[in-house]
């Protein structure tokens, strides 16, 4: 990567911290869920950037993609343990980061085990680090906890323009014995549970990415075609930042029309994923640059 790129994406990444730091100052019981994440996601184009994808707020045994949509009126509760997942885009250059946070307080060693794995796997990165050996590293700290691992959601390469690029970076030892290599960049991202350690996906989805052209017949399904490719491009999007620009054509069309895009092949939908035992789920993640002998985190 260009010196200037770097520079850029480590801007992304400071901005993707503070908007972490700031979801942790507005989330508290009472708080709307869908007031939280709009204001996390204008603090990010606050400071310049655009989005990596919607603002994840996925809460207990929700594990990821649960994004509010427009009509939500749910309000967070004492009890909710909340995984706020977010990333700061310049251009084509991501970030991905995430903490959870505990408004019971009872949910301390779930966090804590996710936040010392991650913390854990970052110290053993490096170039020609297997990736089976920062899954071992995950598992381990879950297993001293009495908890599980979330077996079918791990890291991921991150290249220009694709948060999911290249490798899967898992949280067990999947036997992978794939090489880290400098220069890459990554995101590692343990999810510690206490439930059974794999995730289902839910009938809830609120969470797009537009992956080809499509002829689609309707009016509104063209104009909300249209506004996707040249707003959101390839990147992912929610249904909430349509009702968002596209007010006159109102949430019933927009629905419609988003719908008869689905149904032509032209959109990847991004389900909620729910454990499979209902355990509460909690998460921490970093984008990192894979180093000769280490790494840099950029996400901090
Ligand atoms: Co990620």
């Amino acid at each position: 990567m260009e010196e200037k790129d770097l520079t850029k994406l480590k801007q992304a990444g400071k901005a993707s911290a503070e908007a972490l730091a700031h979801a942790k100052s507005i989330i508290k019981p009472g708080k709307s869920i869908l007031e939280a994440a709009e204001e996390i996601e204008r603090f990010i184009t606050s400071k310049g950037f655009k989005l990596s994808f919607p603002v994840n707020l996925s809460i207990n045994e929700q594990a990821a993609h649960f994004t509010p949509e427009v009509d939500d009126k749910s309000v967070f509760s004492d009890k909710d343990l909340i995984k706020v997942d977010l990333g700061a885009r310049h251009e084509s250059l991501l970030t991905d980061s995430a903490i959870t946070i505990d408004l019971s307080g009872n949910n301390s060693k779930l966090v804590e085990a996710s936040e010392e794995a991650l913390s854990n796997a970052i110290s053993i990165v490096k170039a020609g680090r297997q990736l089976r050996d920062i899954g071992k590293e995950i598992e381990g700290v879950a297993a001293k906890h009495g908890l599980k691992p979330i077996h079918n959601l791990g890291g991921h390469g991150i290249s220009e323009a694709d948060l999911h690029a290249d490798i899967f970076i898992p949280n067990f030892d999947n036997g992978d014995n794939t090489e880290l290599e400098e220069g890459q960049i990554v995101a590692i991202e343990p999810f510690m549970t206490d439930g059974k350690g794999h995730v289902d996906e839910s009938s809830f989805t609120a969470i797009f990415q537009k992956t080809s052209e499509c002829m689609v017949r309707s009016q509104e399904a063209r104009t909300v075609s249209a506004f996707i490719d040249e707003h959101f491009a390839s990147y992912p999007f929610t249904a909430r930042w349509l009702s968002r620009e596209l007010k006159d054509m109102g949430d019933f069309k927009i629905r419609r029309g988003l719908a008869e895009i689905l149904n032509a092949g032209a959109l990847e939908p991004f389900p909620g994923l729910i454990e499979k035992g209902r355990g509460m789920v909690a998460q921490a993640e970093h984008t990192l640059i894979v180093q000769k002998d280490g790494c840099e985190i950029i996400t901090k």
